[in-house]
């Protein structure tokens, strides 16, 4: 069944020639990008839809949320707002709330929010463990999560649980728990921060993670300067994520690296904190990815349109530049070539919105601009 998209009045297709093109029409096939011309060329198809001169874009790549939990931290945020600092231990309470869930009960909860995300015009995400602690309850998490994704990462370390040494913790961290985990997870992840986990903590999970066959991501500079990026590029990760406090020689580290920078200014905007500078990254020549971390702790949007409003409010990125971070930047961190653009042979994920260009994203913020979703070239609903 292939599908002519007429119409169509601006075209983000991250093209190295023509990155973004105006009055085109596209055909869709067996789930890929199979044709893109001019409008006045289009050729028929078994079916037709009319973007009507509006903008259509490539699905947003969301590579970093933690939509696997349970409870309400709603009150953390109000005491924030009113001045209280945000603290890592915060965690803490949603693994108390995710412990005492059902099944069904988490399962539910990330159908929800994947919903939100979908209708919102993200087409792929990544889903984290990390609110278990456990070793049942990652696993647990991580088999939610993988109904959802194959894009799933195992966060085990992501706070020292109470009562634990943290040695003792890793030690669990890169034995039981990851060879419960392993099985459904693709990547591996470590919050390396001060009150978490520190360079040499780290680096002990993502090898024993490495080992195992998981690849290796970062939360990296998150509440302070510190050595996660530095880790992050050492190893090898596919991305170090958050990067709000960087040295130097950290921009210089990913700059070098091809280490993606993954930068979610949703955490700035609820927990208070300045926000990462976009600019200085990508005039280094950093690869720059931005997506939500849904987490109740920091950041509880599923929205990258409000994501990538703060990021060109925020951290100095051009509206071009946000789209490409959230589409092709994701996608890189991800290391999916098959997403994140749409060149003929992409999957045909994308987005027709309700806008003549993608400006409007950021534009008009909190409007919901995503007026239908294509996923593998079937409208998503
Ligand atoms: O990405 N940094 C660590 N983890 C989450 C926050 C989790 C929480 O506060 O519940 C994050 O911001
Ligand atoms: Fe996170």
């Amino acid at each position: 069944m292939s599908t002519l998209i007429a119409n169509i009045g601006e075209l983000v297709t991250w093209d190295a020639e023509q990155p973004i093109a105006r009055d085109q029409a596209m055909v869709v096939d067996d789930g890929h990008v199979a044709w893109i011309g001019s409008a006045a060329a289009a050729p028929a198809a078994d079916q037709r839809i009319d973007a009507g001169g509006a903008s259509v874009i490539p699905g947003f790549v969301d590579s970093h949320t933690h939509l696997v939990f349970a409870g309400d931290r709603s009150a953390e945020f109000e005491a924030r707002m009113a001045g209280q600092p945000y603290a890592a231990g915060g965690i803490r309470s949603t693994v108390d709330a995710t412990l005492a869930a059902s099944e069904a009960e988490l399962d539910a909860g990330v159908a929800h929010r994947v919903a939100e995300l979908w209708a919102q015009g993200t087409t792929t995400v990544e889903i984290k463990s990390g609110y278990g602690l456990t070793t049942s309850s990652e696993e647990r998490l991580l088999r939610v999560a993988s109904r959802y994704t194959s894009e799933t990462t195992y966060l085990g370390a992501h706070v020292v649980p109470d009562g634990w040494d943290a040695d003792e913790y890793v030690r669990r961290v890169t034995g039981s728990m990851l060879d419960a985990c392993a099985p459904y997870a693709r990547w591996i992840d470590v919050f390396c921060e001060q009150g978490a986990f520190d360079a040499d903590q780290a680096r002990t999970v993502l090898a024993a993670g490495h080992a195992r066959g998981l690849f290796p991501r970062v939360h990296a500079n998150q509440l302070g300067p510190g050595p996660g990026v530095q880790v992050a590029c050492e190893v090898g990760a596919a991305a170090a994520d958050h990067c709000t406090y960087l040295s130097d020689d950290d921009v210089t580290a990913l700059a070098s690296s091809g280490v993606v920078a993954g930068l979610l200014p949703g955490v700035e905007f609820s927990t208070k904190h300045p926000y990462p500078d976009a600019r200085r990254l990508l005039d280094a020549g950093v690869t720059v990815a931005l997506a939500t971390d849904c987490n109740p702790g920091t950041s509880y949007t599923s929205s990258m349109p409000f994501v990538i409003a703060l990021a060109v409010r925020e951290c100095g990125m051009t509206p071009t530049e946000a789209l490409r971070a959230a589409t092709e930047g994701g996608a890189k961190s991800l290391t999916r070539e098959d997403v994140g653009h749409l060149r003929v042979g992409a999957r045909a994920d994308l987005v027709i919105l309700d806008a003549p260009s993608h400006t409007y994203l950021a534009y008009r913020p909190g409007v919901p601009l995503a007026r239908t979703v294509l996923r593998a070239g079937v409208v998503a609903g």
